[in-house]
C-alpha cells in the first residue's frame, strides 16, 4: 500500500526541511537588494555563503561543547569546496548552521543574500526549500517510495502535478545514469545507487547552494569516487555553490578548493591546483 502523502511530507520534512510551494530561480530573494554595481549575473563567482564570527555552543553547565570558536569563510559559486578535519571538529555543526537547520550561538550567516537570523521560522523553511539541497551520508531514502518516486519527492511536496513530478524525476536519475533504476526500491539498490538517487532528489529543485556531509564515507572506494564524479559534474554549474564535508582523503581531487578546519576553528584554506 502507498504510504500516505502527508506521511511521506511529515518523513521528508524530518529529513530534509523541506515543505514550500515551488518558486521559480528568477525570483531570487536577493533581487530587491541589487544594486547595478554588483555583478551577480556575470560569469563571475559570486560569495554565496558567508559566515562570520560563527560559534556554537552545546549542552547546559557542565557539559558544554564549543563546537565552533569563532568561524569566518566565505564560500563562492561555480565550484566545488571540500571542507575537510578529522571527526569532531565541527563539520557537521557548521554546514547545518549554513544550511539553516541549526542556529549559531554568535555570529552572522548570509547565504545567497540573506541573513539567516532574519528569516521567521516560516521563511527559513521557504528559504531553504526553494534554495538549499541536501545530501547525507546515509542517502535517507524512503524505503517504502521507488527510486523515481523518491527523487520526486520535493516536487510533489512543492505542489507539482505527479505526472510532471515523475517525469523531472526519471529525468533526473537519468542525469545521475541511473534510468534502469528509476522502479527499484532502495533495498534493491547498492550504496553507491542510493547515493545516486539522493543527489537526484537534491538537485530536481535546482537549489544555488547543495550540501553534502560525508557523502561518500558509506561508500566503497569505486562508488565513492563515482559519486563524487557525478557531484562534480552535474551540481557544480555557474550560480550554484556545492559544499562537501568529507574526512575521507580520497575525495580530495575534487575540491576546486580546500577548507581545512580543527578544533572549531578554519585551519587553512586554499585553492586546489589539481583539481
Ligand atoms: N547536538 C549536540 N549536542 C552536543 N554536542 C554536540 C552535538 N552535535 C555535535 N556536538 C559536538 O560538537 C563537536 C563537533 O561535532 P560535529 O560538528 O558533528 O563534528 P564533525 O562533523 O566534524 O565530525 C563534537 O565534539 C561533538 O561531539
Ligand atoms: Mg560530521
Amino acid at each position: 500500500m502507498a504510504p500516505s502523502m502527508l506521511a511521506i511530507r511529515e518523513t521528508f520534512a524530518s529529513l530534509v526541511a523541506d515543505g514550500v510551494p515551488h518558486n521559480p530561480r528568477h525570483e531570487s530573494s536577493q533581487a530587491a537588494d541589487d544594486s547595478p554595481l554588483t555583478a551577480h549575473h556575470s560569469q563571475l563567482a559570486n560569495t554565496a555563503v558567508s559566515c562570520k564570527g560563527v560559534t556554537k555552543e552545546f549542552g547546559a553547565n557542565g557539559t558544554k561543547t564549543l563546537a565552533l570558536r569563532g568561524v569566518d569563510v566565505d564560500v563562492s559559486d561555480g565550484q566545488l569546496t571540500l571542507l575537510v578535519g578529522p571527526s569532531g571538529c565541527g563539520k557537521t555543526t557548521l554546514i547545518s548552521i549554513v544550511a539553516g537547520l541549526l542556529n549559531p550561538t554568535e555570529g552572522s550567516v548570509e547565504v545567497l543574500g540573506a541573513d539567516l537570523a532574519k528569516l521567521s521560522g516560516r521563511g527559513l523553511v521557504e528559504f531553504r526549500a526553494k534554495n538549499i539541497g541536501f545530501v547525507f551520508q546515509q542517502y535517507n531514502l524512503l524505503p517504502a517510495l521507488s527510486a523515481a518516486e523518491n527523487a520526486a519527492v520535493p516536487l510533489i511536496i512543492n505542489g507539482w502535478p505527479r505526472k510532471k513530478a515523475f517525469a523531472k524525476a526519471r529525468a533526473m536519475l537519468a542525469t545521475v545514469g541511473l534510468s534502469h533504476r528509476a522502479d527499484n526500491f532502495p533495498s534493491q539498490l547498492s550504496g553507491g545507487e542510493q547515493q545516486r538517487v539522493a543527489i537526484a532528489r537534491a538537485l530536481i529543485n535546482e537549489p544555488r547552494l547543495l550540501v553534502c556531509d560525508e557523502p561518500t564515507s558509506a561508500l566503497d572506494a569505486k562508488s565513492g569516487h563515482t559519486v563524487m564524479e557525478l557531484i562534480k559534474q552535474v551540481a557544480v554549474q555557474p550560480g550554484r555553490a556545492v559544499i562537501v564535508v568529507t574526512h575521507d582523503s580520497r575525495v580530495f581531487e575534487f575540491g576546486d578548493r580546500i577548507v581545512e578546519m580543527s578544533d572549531g576553528r578554519i585551519s587553512s584554506d586554499q585553492a586546489n591546483v589539481a583539481a
